[in-house]
């Protein structure tokens, strides 16, 4: 009889992905199947976040109320970011947990399962060629890992940290991926990296050296394939020759993730980020001059140490003038490892909280603006999954989210559909019929 396995994904998409990994691992050689109730698994795994503090305290109540309802003989394994910098630490304050395993060990996953009190955590360690098992939660789209790690030291992030350092996967085995993927339905994939035009930068053998753009191009040859996405790009590195590629290639779906952080010069030096507001702003200029139709996203943080009310304002500057169509935005989060961590002229937090409001009022109101103007207009729609109500959800090109009513028959459909109705985060449509095409 197979075993049942609970995962609970915390975090970013290549949180998604190494879970995928190892649910295909455990699934393939240990005989799991997947559960979405913790009290009838046989192992609990969490893949845990580190990017700010809240989800760390989270993580120990919750492994509590893990211990209390699992079943007898079940395990608990807490992987990702947290485990990775965390380590020994976890089991000494969660003495019940039974394996701890780190962002950049997934492939060791068959092997502590069976080490009690196991603590893999090597921030050097190279999965960048492990073959995998297959696993797609959704068939409609595919993750694919196109690096892991990041080498740049933002002073605020902790990333670097539990992931290590940046290592390129070999251009041909990502082809493959992407092929396979394809060949099993899929028609999206997103390639995804903590930086993903850094690409190139480092393999771990001696492998041809293409940068991103060049491998935006051989992956958009593959034949079937539909739609590119990535994420997450770096600002420093949208040179010319990225956007353009971006612009022009008729598979790169056109959103931009563009992580602004702040707008203010002086801040962005004390984050590490390499850029300026007027470096940013220039990028942001010639995107949209190149591609019109292109949706900028982006995050945000407030209140880094040192944030003037002045500097504040360069960051609402930057929100009027690009006006993103969508903002992630946060309060700063001290993590551990970091350099900004020993910062000593913090916000105040009354402060902070009012900085952060501000900011997402500002991107409401920009928001409620945009979304008019998509009433009455024509997009093509990949529809992805069921919503309820009997409508189905997909996204345009430039990531809108879309539903129109319907069932299963659309789900991995393209269709010409039509704004109806609009609203903050998802619009409705009306499916155009063959004949008004
Ligand atoms: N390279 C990844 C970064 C992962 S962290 C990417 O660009 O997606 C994701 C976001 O979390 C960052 O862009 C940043 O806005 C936010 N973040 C990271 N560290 C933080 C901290 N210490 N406090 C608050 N927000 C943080
Ligand atoms: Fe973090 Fe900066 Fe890398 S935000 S993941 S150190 S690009």
């Amino acid at each position: 009889m197979s075993k049942k396995l609970f995962i609970e994904t915390l975090g970013c998409a290549m949180n998604e992905r190494d879970s995928e990994h190892m649910i295909a691992e455990l699934s393939q050689k240990e005989n799991y199947t997947l559960t979405d109730s913790a009290e009838d698994a046989d192992l609990i795994l969490i893949n845990t976040c580190s990017v700010r503090e809240r989800p760390v305290h989270k993580l120990f109540s919750e492994l509590g109320a893990f211990n209390k309802k699992k079943k007898e003989g079940a395990k608990i394994g807490v992987c990702g970011c947290t485990a990775s910098h965390l380590g020994k630490e976890i089991i000494k304050r969660a003495p019940y947990v039974s394996f701890v395993l780190g962002a950049r060990n997934v492939s060791k996953i068959t092997e502590v399962l069976h080490k009690p009190k196991a603590v893999e955590t090597d921030i050097n360690y190279d999965e960048s060629q492990f073959a995998f098992n297959d696993f797609r939660s959704s068939p409609y789209k595919a993750y694919i890992n196109i690096s892991i790690g990041c080498d740049k030291q933002c002073t605020f992030c902790i990333v670097p940290k539990t992931r290590g350092e940046e290592i390129s996967i070999p251009a041909d085995l990502i082809i493959k991926e992407v092929q396979k993927a394809v060949d099993a339905g899929a028609k999206e994939v997103f390639l995804l990296g903590q930086n993903v035009n850094n690409y190139g930068r480092r393999f771990s053998g001696k492998h041809e050296k293409i940068n991103f753009t060049e491998l935006l191009r051989r992956v958009s040859r593959i034949e079937g394939l539909r739609r590119i996405r990535f994420t997450s790009p770096h600002p420093f590195h949208m040179d010319d020759e990225f956007l353009e590629e971006f612009a022009s290639n008729p598979k790169i779906c056109k959103s931009m993730h563009m992580p602004l952080q702040s707008g203010s010069s002086k801040v962005l030096k004390e984050m590490k980020r390499g850029y300026t507001k007027e470096w940013f702003l220039n990028r942001v200029q010639k995107l949209k001059e190149i591609c019109p139709e292109a949706t900028i996203s982006t995050d945000i943080i407030v209140a880094f140490p040192g944030e003037s009310d002045e500097d504040f304002e360069e960051t609402l500057d930057v929100m009027r003038k690009v006006e993103f169509d969508q903002v992630f935005s946060f309060k700063y989060s001290p993590r551990p490892l970091t350099e900004a961590e020993k910062f000593t002229n913090v916000v105040d937090p009354e402060v902070a909280k009012e900085r952060l409001i501000r900011l997402q009022d500002l991107h409401q109101q920009i928001v409620d603006k945009k979304v008019e103007q998509l009433r009455g207009k024509t997009f093509e729609v990949y529809f992805e999954e069921l919503a309820a109500d009997n409508y189905v959800r997909g996204r345009t090109d430039n990531n809108i989210i879309v539903k129109v009513k319907g069932s299963e028959e659309l789900l991995g459909e393209f269709k010409k559909v039509t704004i109806t109705d609009v609203a903050r985060t998802v619009m409705t449509g009306e499916i155009l019929e063959e004949k008004d095409r």
